[in-house]
């Protein structure tokens, strides 16, 4: 029997899974050949033979030459429906999911095209398994910070159905305080703000997260470790991190499984969730992010309800959806 049966699992929300890391090297093959890209792998094997990341940047040089294989509203759509379905398979009951718009806006696909797709599927997530969402836009921050504030300022004008907006790509070097105009006009437009700060940037950066673009969640947020004052600040105003133990070893930001800090993070009380990141280059979805930590720190039933519950007290939920899930 395997853990996850072993222990069972509360409703679990998942926070920070980014719609173009789910697309698996099967499905890219494919969409490829329908869509007739010329994609650098010269088969589903020699693809799969990309999968050993050094650092971020090396996952990303990956993601972003996969992700072109989706062109059209039906290609978003698929992607979206087949993440819901393996979410729904491992538990999942809410989901807040990311993409990146700006990696199909260059491209030439409309945010309309993108936003359309995902949202036909999420319409039909619910029906067919019950899963409740919330989409979030979110800018590579290796790009001027203008191209967010144009790309934010489209989908508003347009009326384009996102929940909230989110920092991704490459982090060193891109902090923050870059982004503070773009991060006001999304409040000011009522959506909700994240951003990844502390994956393999610098807990100023997650200062300046909660400072200056007053983020509600943090991705990530693991090397926060490094300075106790702001660790006390987290706990105290339960500022939530969506910790992702499979993408951390992968990425080489904690050097093994044992080496992560989660059990450390429940145990100084921070407001941590379980999520999958990229499932489809990290080695699993929700289940085997659960699976890898309970069977790494032998995880008991009341942590891994405590994991559960704060996902779902960390989620952009209303009071019906929250007391639904606990
Ligand atoms: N884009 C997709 N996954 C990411 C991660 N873990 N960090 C930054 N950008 C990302
Ligand atoms: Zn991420």
């Amino acid at each position: 029997m395997t853990d996850r049966l072993r222990v069972a699992r509360p409703p679990v929300a998942e926070l920070h899974v980014h719609l173009e890391g789910t697309l698996e090297p099967a499905f890219i093959i494919e969409t490829a050949g329908e869509n007739g890209i010329d994609l650098p792998w010269r088969s589903l094997e020699h693809l799969e033979a990309q999968y050993d990341f050094t650092d971020l940047q090396s996952f990303l040089d990956l993601l972003y030459v996969n992700l072109e294989v989706l062109r059209d509203a039906d290609d978003f759509a698929a992607v979206t429906h087949r993440y819901l379905a393996r979410a729904s398979a491992a538990g999942v009951r809410h989901a807040e999911i990311f993409f990146d718009i700006q990696a199909h806006t260059r491209r030439g696909i409309p945010a309309e095209t993108v936003i359309g797709g995902i949202r036909s599927a999420l319409d039909r997530g619910l029906t067919d398994h019950g899963m409740t969402t919330k989409l979030i836009m979110s800018f590579w921050r290796d790009l001027p910070p203008g191209d967010a504030m144009d790309a934010l300022a489209h989908v508003l004008d347009a009326g384009l159905p996102i929940d909230g907006i989110g920092l991704d790509s490459a982090e060193v070097g891109y902090p923050p305080s870059l982004f503070v105009e773009v991060y006001r006009m999304a409040r000011d437009a009522g959506l909700h703000v994240v951003a990844h700060a502390g994956e393999e940037g610098p807990a100023e950066y997650v200062r300046e997260a909660l400072d200056l673009l007053h983020v509600e969640r943090v991705d990530h947020g693991i090397r926060s470790l490094e300075d106790p004052d702001l660790v006390e600040r987290l706990v105290r105003d339960r500022v939530p991190l969506t910790v992702c133990p499979l993408s951390n070893v992968r990425l080489r930001t904690v050097d093994t499984m044992a080496d992560h800090p989660l059990p450390r993070m429940l145990e100084l009380g921070l407001l941590v969730s379980v999520n999958s990141d990229d499932p489809a280059y990290f080695g699993g979805y929700l289940d085997a992010n659960f699976d890898a930590v309970v069977t790494q720190f032998g995880l008991d039933a009341g942590a891994v309800e405590q994991l559960a519950r704060n996902s779902v007290d960390s989620a952009f939920l209303d009071p019906v959806g929250r007391a639904r899930l606990h």
